[in-house]
């Protein structure tokens, strides 16, 4: 929180584009009016582990507002916007801890100064802040529960549950249809070409696009890559999600095929090394690696550091020679590259994504006895944010008549 008075000007620029996002972001608008009055979160301490953006920046104003006294660390030491940080400090009075490129000792320090508050509720994203409540209990006994933003994340957290290791409910908020379809979808589609472009200014259409994973990530990327003209390749584990890949239009091979013909690679997949060693030496000389999922973890750069030569071209853009000369290029060190190269999802995704949030703290401090478990977000707040977005973008739909309710409620289908 070392954002001090010296940041003026850093925190104007953060204000403005503060304020430029929450014009994008209605739903967050209509729940600010809403709660501001009546103060849900009063006396309550929100602990949250998110990445410092604009978007995030109006989530945690939003939890201020409506009464919680709110304290921020990074997720990631490439994404956190020091404008957005020195914004919120200085204007806001919210206890921010990051700074872009911290190093790791600092990462898990600003965690720590997290958990420090000893929390009442928690928001993360990637469940380092969870996973390091587990670790350190004693930050743990004002704990109400805590929601989890990422596909990453619930997969870390289920696994915790599976092993009864989980000591408090968390909400996947991942999984609400308004999140992951929407979020995971468009928002990781657009932001990961914007990041792409950011860090190389490359021409999208005629190149072979080579994306690892068809889950809700890679089917957006994919998607925005071939409507700019990409070819595409899909690459596999799921018999069913390559079978959907397939049936959407795109190429299907393995990645050790895939890696000889690609220009452009993008992993998606959340899990290790998907690139390994032996399929960057197959790579054309040229070839663009990146990576979308949360953890830096799926393209193997240790191996690539330790066989090849490294120079920076410029931010975001790292060129490695392979002995024999061939050259390939790794974007934003293999982070993710939406918020490393470029600024995130865009505010008009995120909306929803922190409705959910929103509305999930509030169902956890109503519910404070529900037991260790992942659950799901009910479904009220999933439709409520729905017909909200809805609202703001003034698009009205259908209701069913009495006829039509009766008619899907019998079992006498046809007559
Ligand atoms: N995750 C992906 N995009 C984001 C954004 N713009 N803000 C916060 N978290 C994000």
């Amino acid at each position: 929180m070392d954002y001090s008075i010296k940041d003026i000007k850093l925190a104007e620029n953060g204000k403005n584009r503060v304020e430029w996002a929450f014009r994008h972001m209605q739903v967050l608008g209509l729940l600010r009016d809403r709660y501001k009055n009546n103060k849900p979160f009063k006396g309550i301490r929100i602990g949250c582990c998110l990445h410092i953006t604009t978007e995030t920046a109006n989530l945690v104003i939003n939890l201020k507002q409506a009464g919680a006294d709110v304290h921020l660390c990074a997720s990631n030491p490439l994404s956190t916007q020091d404008d957005v940080a020195a914004y919120l400090v200085k204007y806001e009075k919210i206890g921010v801890f990051g700074r872009y490129g911290d190093d790791r000792k600092s990462y898990y320090q600003n965690i720590k100064n997290v958990m420090e508050m000893k929390p009442h509720l928690v928001v993360d994203d990637g469940c380092d802040l969870i996973s390091s409540l587990h670790k350190n209990l004693e930050y743990t006994e004002s704990l109400i529960g805590a929601t989890e933003e990422t596909t990453t994340g619930v997969v870390r957290l289920k696994s915790l549950a599976k092993k009864g290791m989980l000591k408090f409910p968390v909400i996947a908020v991942n999984d609400a249809d308004t999140k992951h379809l929407f979020d995971n979808r468009y928002g990781t589609g657009q932001s990961t070409v914007d990041g792409i472009l950011r860090a190389t200014n490359i021409m999208i259409s005629g190149k072979v696009a080579v994306v690892c994973g068809y889950g809700w990530c890679g089917k957006g990327i994919a998607k925005q890559l071939a409507g700019m003209g990409a070819r595409v390749i899909i690459t596999e584990i799921e018999p069913v999600k390559a079978l959907e890949a397939v049936m959407d239009g795109y190429y299907v091979l393995p990645i050790s095929e895939a890696a000889k013909i690609g220009d452009i690679f993008i992993t998606s997949t959340g899990d290790i090394k998907v690139i390994d060693i032996k399929n960057i030496k197959k790579m054309k000389d040229g070839a663009i690696v990146a990576n979308a999922g949360h953890f830096n973890v799926e393209i193997d750069i240790a191996s690539l550091e330790k066989i090849a030569g490294k120079r920076k071209i410029k931010e975001c853009l790292d060129e490695y020679t392979l002995p024999g000369g061939k050259k390939v290029y790794l974007l934003g060190e293999g982070r993710l590259v939406n918020l490393a190269c470029a600024e995130g999802h865009p505010s008009c995704v995120m909306d929803m994504s922190f409705a959910n949030q929103f509305l999930s703290l509030e169902y956890l401090k109503n519910n404070p006895s529900l037991k260790p478990d992942v659950y799901k977000v009910p479904s009220y707040i999933d439709r409520k944010v729905a017909e909200m977005k809805l609202k703001t973008m003034g698009i009205k739909i259908d209701k069913l008549t009495y006829e039509q309710t009766k008619y899907m409620s019998s079992w006498e289908a046809g007559t």
